[in-house]
């Protein structure tokens, strides 16, 4: 037995390499994974296993893992699904450090157990288990393509990381066709033992690698992914492409955090949350690779446009703002700066306008003007195709340019015409020149590298977290109260134990007694003083105001008369054979900003926080932000910015601004319940009424599910 990790430098950059079920038919994948590797120029020795012996491209076969006498780290396995496991085994002996399973026909048909076994095995030997059901690796450090995808593969700084198979070979082809290289391309399928996690902590530190690019289907272990991707985005860019939405999540809709998660928003926020890049399809995603691997980070946030067409001009102004470009607006300088390059009758208000007259001549000198300009610290060139801007001229002062002054700061070129330009734009391309035919596509791209900017020079999150959060909750108390419930067999808390967990938590709610006959009710709403609010109490009803269960603005003891019977009758009329425990009698609120708060356990990312546009319209608005569970106060305030709402927080038309800071702590205090009471799934505080800031916040509704 040897439990301990290898390095997984040794599946990068293998001394020996096994292929276990190597062929001399050309037909097979042991064939091409051979070819491939001779193809691409391995570095290391190649070792052929196949019991009839023979040769290989004139390698000779060696009949079993036995004979292999020299050092070997990797093996790749493509052998039948029954014969793998004795493969591994086989492995085991010889000291190998990695497995790349191809075979296919574990988990992913539902052979769960021979996969589990298989890994358990390895993991016990010191082996690491890169698959199964994968089309191999390709490693540009060690020359090794050990893929059965195509066998020309261009090195680069670009590193690829699928779980998709026939995807993944695709992309192989397309990079090479984007004129983009790899630093490695790895296959996970069903990561049994290795996944992104895994790959990205170690392509953060590889030197060959500028973009890490992951195509995802699922996320197996989301609270590590989260971990090592917040780290690595601030070293290198990360983009994603995940396809599948979260059907576990949709299921869970007992709340609206449930159901409103479900849809594919909590990998988005989440993506957001660690400076992820989420791409919707494989040419964003490659565009946006291209691009980050081959340009530097701005050093400021000026950014200007250079146009022959005022069209072009307002279309490129309206991406920038979607892409949240800031367009330098300091009039004095950008006249000062363009006053010789731009002609009397154009306009050096940014867009910088050069018109239609203008030829590359002007392009020249106006582009250069910004290359040099200190307080222009990005460009983005645009142009229409007009008699005096045509095919060559463009082409030849696009590179020009772009060879001797494209490495100052970023600059994305955007042109649109006829056959002449897409031809020049596909010969640039071709050159290295960040072109495209698509506006959108070329400012998207410096969004990016803006993007990562910002949040290479943002506090990391946890660096704003409160030093003293260990005492904002009573965990001993949530548990007791959670504890008598689970007693009662109940999935869900009552309305007062769930109000006992804000007081354990020092969060404000509303006066409320719970009354078990009229006299009490009565007695409860003289004491508290009106109005007050009737709510029926009732483990069968959730929904109390579907019910009928819920009676507002009660002013005086008769109207409290008439509610508590209505409530009842209601109630039981809905559903008759609902067990009611009584009414509760409540302090009717004075109206405040409607915030819903949320914590759940999502399937994939462990626990998540939510908040946005509370009331009864939350689902219909869908204004609503997630986080993964964090009590750093810059990172919770950035959730609720992200909502549209969040202008009604700061105060509209003359209002007084809320108090967003008690808004945040009820986040914080929630991620403190769910995170210490792991009997609880979800908490939604829905409306928590946020006053103006010497007012607080108050908790109206609290809804608290538990484990089954
Ligand atoms: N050790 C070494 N070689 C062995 C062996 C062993 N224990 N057992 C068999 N072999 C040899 C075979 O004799 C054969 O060589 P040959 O051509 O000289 O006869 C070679 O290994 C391959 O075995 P074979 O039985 O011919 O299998 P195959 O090549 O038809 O299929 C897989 C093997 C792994 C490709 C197939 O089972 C599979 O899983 N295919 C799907 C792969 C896939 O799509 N993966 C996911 C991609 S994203």
């Amino acid at each position: 037995m040897n439990s301990q990790k290898p390095d997984i430098r040794f599946l990068f950059k293998p001394r020996g390499h096994a292929v276990i079920g190597a062929s001399a038919a050309p037909s097979k994948i042991g064939n091409s994974i051979i070819r491939n590797m001779i193809h691409s120029g391995y570095e290391g020795k190649i070792f052929p296993i196949n019991p009839k012996g023979g040769k290989v491209f004139d390698i000779p076969m060696l009949t079993s893992v036995d004979e292999i006498s020299e050092e070997c780290d990797l093996a790749t396995i493509v052998v039948p699904a029954p014969y793998v496991f004795d493969a591994v085994k086989d492995c085991a002996k010889k000291n190998i450090k990695f497995l790349s399973i191809i075979t296919s026909g574990f988990s992913e048909v539902g052979e769960n157990k021979l996969e589990r076994e298989i890994v358990t095995y390895a993991n016990n030997h010191g082996m690491r288990i890169l698959g199964p059901n994968i089309f191999g690796i390709y490693s540009a450090q060690a020359r090794m393509n050990a893929t059965f995808g195509p066998p020309n593969v261009t090195p680069g700084n670009v590193a690829i990381i699928t779980q998709s198979g026939a995807l993944g070979i695709a992309m192989i082809g397309k990079t090479q066709v984007e004129n983009i290289g790899l630093s490695s391309i790895i296959s996970i399928g069903n990561k049994s033992d290795i996944d992104e996690a895994d790959l990205i902590e170690y392509l953060v530190e590889d030197e060959q690698t500028k973009v890490i690019f992951m195509y995802m289907e699922g996320v197996k272990d989301g609270v590590r992914l989260i971990e090592v991707l917040k780290k690595a985005t601030r070293i290198k860019p990360v983009v994603v492409i995940k396809s599948g939405r979260s059907k576990r999540g949709a299921m869970a809709a007992a709340s609206h955090t449930g159901s409103l998660a479900g849809a594919d928003g909590v990998f988005a926020a989440i993506m957001n949350q660690c400076g992820v890049h989420r791409a919707i399809d494989i040419q964003e995603a490659l565009d946006w690779c291209k691009f980050l691997s081959q340009n530097s980070h701005p050093v400021g946030e000026n950014a200007i446009i250079i146009t022959n067409g005022g069209g072009v001009g307002v279309l490129a102004a309206d991406a920038c703002e979607a892409n949240n470009i800031h367009l330098f607006d300091d009039l004095k300088t950008l006249e000062s700066a363009f006053k010789e390059s731009v002609p009397s009758f154009g306009s050096v208000k940014n867009p910088i306008d050069i018109t239609g007259g203008a030829s590359m001549i002007d392009y020249e000198k106006c582009i250069v003007d910004a290359f040099n300009h200190k307080d222009i610290h990005s460009i983005i060139c645009l142009g229409c195709e007009t008699s005096v801007l045509t095919g060559e001229t463009f082409k030849k002062t696009i590179l020009d340019i772009h060879r001797t002054h494209g490495a100052k700061k970023p600059v994305v070129y955007s042109f649109v015409g006829g056959k002449d330009i897409e031809e020049g734009i596909k010969f640039l391309k071709s050159e290295g020149v960040p072109i495209y035919s698509d506006i959108g596509q070329a400012v998207s791209c410096l969004g990016k590298i803006y993007t990562d900017y910002r949040n290479r020079k943002s506090p990391m999150d946890g660096s704003s977290t409160p030093s003293d959060i260990a005492n904002w909750v009573d965990i001993g108390k949530v548990k007791e109260i959670v504890k008598t419930a689970k007693a009662d067999h109940r999935t869900f808390l009552l309305a007062h134990e769930a109000q006992a967990i804000m007081k354990a938590a020092n969060v404000s709610i509303p006066k409320s007694v719970l009354a078990t006959n009229l006299k009490d009710a009565i007695s409860a709403a003289n004491d508290m003083g009106y109005p007050v609010v009737l709510k029926i109490v009732s483990k069968d009803i959730i929904h109390k105001s579907d019910a009928g269960g819920l009676a507002l603005d009660l002013q005086n003891e008769k109207e409290v008369i008439d509610a508590y019977e209505a409530v009842l009758h209601n109630s039981r009329r809905y559903k008759p054979d609902a067990h009611i425990k009584g009414v509760e009698v409540a302090e009717m609120l004075k109206p405040g900003v409607e915030t819903i708060i949320g914590g759940r356990y999502d399937a994939s990312f462990g626990p998540v926080i939510m908040f946005g546009q509370g009331g009864i319209y939350v689902e219909v608005m869908k204004d609503i932000a997630f986080r993964s569970i964090t009590y750093d106060k810059h990172t919770i305030a950035g959730m609720l910015k992200d909502c549209r709402s969040y202008p009604l927080l700061l105060g509209v038309r003359g209002e007084a601004k809320k108090d967003i800071d008690g808004v945040i702590e009820v986040i914080i205090k929630v991620g403190l319940i769910l995170s210490g009471c792991k009997d609880i799934t979800d908490i939604e505080i829905n409306p928590l009424l946020a006053y103006d800031e010497e007012d607080g916040v108050k908790a109206v509704d609290v809804r608290i599910l538990l484990t089954k």
